[in-house]
């Protein structure tokens, strides 16, 4: 099979590359980067280099491939960015009609990696008002909404797609920025304060499994929540701080006092007072993150899923090879 991952440098598009290789795939491998990064140096695929946002690359990325994985889908990790809302809206929106006018004239099977902020359908009436806050508040939440409505419409019009949607996803291959990286900040002392917050996590690997086990199976026509290992956000630094023999984080802020803050300083940011440092939307989706047991529809790809242990031990690994943990020094040490 000739698979095309869009977002393969990514934390899961690089994953989904892997697993569809170790399949026995042939997969061509985009991202914007002039050359293969380090987290694809090593793998023999065929990478092309362009800008999905640029018009007629889709069309020329998609062509002779059989299935077309999206694990590239834009999303406003910034509240505002040099164009206004609206506008970052309808050009991702036109940047999917492409998406999906290209595989369906190539005839491709479709597979997108999703988010489960959008999901509202198993949301208690409160759990929907938050909902309807946080998509007023930033515009990530209306985004991924918005996206995945058009794929639903495009499977119901006979699209072969499936919607993988993962909860919070750590593991090794990450080559993002690691001030802005869950990890890398835990073990750099770079994350203030921890809460009791529920938190469900995956390995990127499983979530991989996961899409292509679902691809395999031909579930094409549905929208799949995959869920990983119940946890909390202080229970996962404890064990990452462990992990890597750093101290864990000294204070303790509830989560919506935490998303506040976040967003209150983004916000000030934002208006030119400071330089943008960061962003507030990984403290707002901590708000949407719950316990979840996986779904009839996860079991039966009957993926085994990795112990958390060994994902964030595996991940610190990662991150230690790429030289981007440099733990404060503790008041012992001096
Ligand atoms: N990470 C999570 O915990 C999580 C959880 C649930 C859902 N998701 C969803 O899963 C998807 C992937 O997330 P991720 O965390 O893997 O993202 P990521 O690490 O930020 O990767 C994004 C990828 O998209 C590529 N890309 C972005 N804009 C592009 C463009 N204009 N043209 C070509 N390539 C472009 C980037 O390539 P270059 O930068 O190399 O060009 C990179 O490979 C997102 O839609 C996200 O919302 C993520």
């Amino acid at each position: 099979m000739k698979a095309l991952v869009l977002g393969a440098t990514g934390r899961i598009g690089n994953a989904i590359a892997r697993e569809l290789l170790n399949h026995g795939a042939a997969v061509s491998a985009v991202s914007r980067r002039v050359q293969p990064p380090e987290n694809l140096i090593d793998l023999d695929l065929d990478y092309r280099s362009g800008d999905a946002n640029r018009p007629g690359q889709i069309e020329s990325w998609v062509a002779g491939h059989e299935l077309v994985v999206d694990a590239a889908a834009p999303y406003h990790l910034w509240l505002f960015q040099n164009a206004p809302s609206a506008a970052r809206l309808a050009s991702a929106e036109r940047q999917l009609s492409a998406l999906l006018e290209s595989v369906a004239r190539h005839n491709c099977a479709f597979a997108f990696v999703g988010s489960q902020a959008t999901d509202d359908r198993q949301r208690p009436m409160l759990g929907r008002a938050q909902a309807r806050i946080l998509r007023l508040l930033h515009p990530y939440f209306e985004l991924k909404r918005r996206m995945e409505s058009k794929i639903r419409r495009a499977m119901r019009d006979g699209l072969r797609a499936v919607i993988v949607s993962p909860t919070f996803c750590i593991g090794p291959g990450d080559i993002s920025d690691p001030d802005l990286a869950f990890i890398p900040m835990t073990v750099n002392g770079a994350l203030p304060a921890t809460n009791s917050h529920a938190l469900n996590v995956m390995d990127v690997r499983d979530v991989a499994a996961l899409l292509a086990a679902a691809v395999a199976k031909s579930a094409f026509g549905s929208s799949i929540a995959v869920v990983g290992h119940n946890t909390t956000l202080e229970m996962l630094t404890d064990l990452i701080c462990r992990t890597a023999g750093v101290p864990r984080p000294r204070w303790y802020t509830p989560s919506t006092l935490a998303a506040a803050a976040a967003y209150a300083n983004e916000l000030i940011n934002a208006s030119g007072l400071r330089e943008p440092d960061y962003p507030s939307v990984g403290a707002l989706l901590m708000l949407e993150q719950g316990w979840a047991l996986p779904n009839a529809a996860q079991r039966k790809l009957g993926v085994e899923l990795r112990p958390l242990s060994r994902s964030v031990t595996e991940a610190i690994d990662w991150y230690r090879r790429r030289g981007v943990l440099h733990p404060r020094p503790t008041a012992s040490a001096h």
